[in-house]
């Protein structure tokens, strides 16, 4: 998709579709007028038919309209003008695309210059209209004999929104459209199927990714480089399959080498039986998407190298599938992860913390400024928060605060819960110097206890996105949450 910003009056300007704004109760916005004025009043015919009312995210479109050069008119609703904000703007922006996605419209003119947001300034919302037309153009077909028709949309511009720069809209644009490609590349990697998208599978497409940016170098380790460095517990996840585990390593130069960069720890698990702990059946199939923290990372890495951060950042993916099999690991076995703290695996289902846990320590290496993970990581995050929310559990309660404040800024938004001391006791263990999980009570907050144990010496922060990294039902598939979280957060770090 090619993205600019085109100044003009709207009446003049070709694109196969217009998109302008009708504020509540029928208020046509400057745009509208303009259009009204010029086409006989085809609007307002159309406001006093009572078929359009301007209330947020309705959308019509008007074909042929007379005297103007833009073949199609979309009319969308903003709502209450004192009410436009952020969100109020990504809805506008969603209902307007779906209705240009069903179009044949192959160039589209957002006319929506009159249109202040509230608490957000004209950058913002250009690059949102970018994001928001990437992901809108997404469908996922790779694994269907029938694929999915071509997007028709090629070209899409904006006009100079309100108290814009040019220059500025143009960048805007640009950011938006990477974040979006990114949200979309996480997005495939957690619809793929298990058969397909393996441990290895993420290993080749983060080599590729290295093959396609400078900046970017990767490492993958194999089962035998990580039995040398004694990462007994993330090995024991894979122990009974037979697909190879993997430690996959990215590492993105945009500072000076002796920078010390940012890191960021995805679970990658490609598909999540429990093992030996096996789940039940029903939904089993959702289990695949439990390597959306690492198609997160992936995907996030790839972002910061097309935004040419002026940071550096190291990506880990901790890949394993968990299967049942006569080596599967049993509960009650015990292993010894990297840091030398001997583990008891009491629940074989409860392995992505034994996958992270030896990452994390991996990771010190590289002495990281901050350490963000991000995991499916508990169904009881889920039972907490349904779908909208990153948990978010952290050591350190600035980074906590900024990507609260990141997460808000682009709607991808997480919620801290405790990390209390009073729940380390939990994961007690007579045989072990700690269990893998801490019984049926306050699941997320045991989780990230679990991981903080070995994160003792880092600026560290854990996003359980089990409930936001996918949908369930009619529309199954992956957010590629929380990438436009961990770009926005690695945006505002320095070098
Ligand atoms: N991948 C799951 C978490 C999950 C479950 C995410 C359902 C989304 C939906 C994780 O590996 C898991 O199985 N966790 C267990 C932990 C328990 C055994 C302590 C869980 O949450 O039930
Ligand atoms: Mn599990
Ligand atoms: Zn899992």
């Amino acid at each position: 998709m090619r993205y600019s910003v085109k100044t003009g009056s709207p009446e003049k300007i070709s694109a196969d579709c217009i998109v302008i704004a009708i504020w509540n109760k029928g208020a046509l916005s400057d745009e509208a007028k303009k259009i009204d004025a010029v086409t006989g009043k085809t609007i307002s015919k159309i406001l006093q038919s009572g078929d359009f009312t301007g209330k947020l995210g309705e959308a019509q479109l008007i074909h042929n309209p007379s005297k103007i050069s833009a073949k199609r008119v979309l009319l969308v609703g903003a709502g209450e003008k004192k009410n436009l904000d952020a969100k109020a703007a990504a809805k506008l922006l969603s209902s307007a695309l779906k209705v240009i996605r069903a179009s044949q419209a192959g160039s589209v003119h957002f006319a929506l210059n009159s249109l202040a947001l509230n608490n957000r300034d004209s950058n913002w919302f250009a690059a949102r209209i970018s994001q928001e037309a990437e992901t809108a153009s997404y469908q996922y077909d790779t694994t269907k004999s029938k694929k999915a028709k071509a997007y028709a949309t090629k070209s899409i511009s904006i006009g100079a929104l309100a108290g814009g720069r040019r220059k500025n809209l143009e960048a805007a644009l640009k950011r938006g459209q990477a974040i979006g490609k990114a949200v979309n590349r996480a997005r495939e990697l957690g619809n793929l199927p298990g058969n397909i998208c393996t441990p290895s599978y993420l290993a080749q497409q983060a080599t590729a990714l290295a093959d396609r940016n400078r900046s970017i170098s990767t490492q993958v380790l194999s089962e035998k480089q990580m039995t040398r460095l004694g990462m007994g517990s993330l090995l024991s996840v894979g122990h009974g399959s037979a697909e190879e585990s993997k430690l996959i390593v990215m590492r993105y130069k945009g500072a000076k080498v002796d920078s010390k960069p940012y890191a960021i720890v995805g679970k990658g698990i490609t598909f999540d039986t429990g093992g030996i702990s096996l789940k039940p059946g029903a939904g089993m199939d959702e289990m695949k998407f439990d390597m959306c923290g690492a198609a997160s990372v992936v995907a996030t890495m790839g972002a910061v190298a097309e935004l040419k951060l002026p940071i550096n950042v190291v990506g880990i993916v901790a890949a394993a599938e968990n299967m049942p099999s006569d080596r599967a690991t049993k509960p009650g076995d015990i292993v010894t992860s990297m840091s030398g703290k001997t583990i008891e695996i009491l629940n074989t289902d409860a392995e992505g913390r034994l996958v992270l846990c030896d990452a994390l320590t991996y990771v010190e290496k590289f002495k990281p400024r901050s350490v963000i993970d991000i995991a499916t990581l508990t169904g009881a995050a889920v039972a907490t928060f349904g779908s909208h929310v990153n948990a978010l559990l952290s050591n350190n309660d600035n980074l906590a605060s900024a990507l609260i404040d990141c997460g808000e800024e682009v709607l991808d938004r997480a919620w801290q819960l405790p990390l209390w001391d009073e729940y380390q006791s939990l994961l007690n263990s007579n045989f072990a110097d700690i269990a893998n999980i801490g019984g049926p009570r306050a699941g997320t907050i045991t989780a990230a206890c679990f991981l903080s144990r070995f994160t003792e010496k880092q600026k560290w922060a854990h996003l359980d996105i089990a409930g936001s990294a996918w949908h369930s039902g009619a529309q199954k598939g992956a957010t590629g949450r929380p990438v436009s979280l961990l770009v926005e957060y690695l945006s505002r770090q320095k070098a």
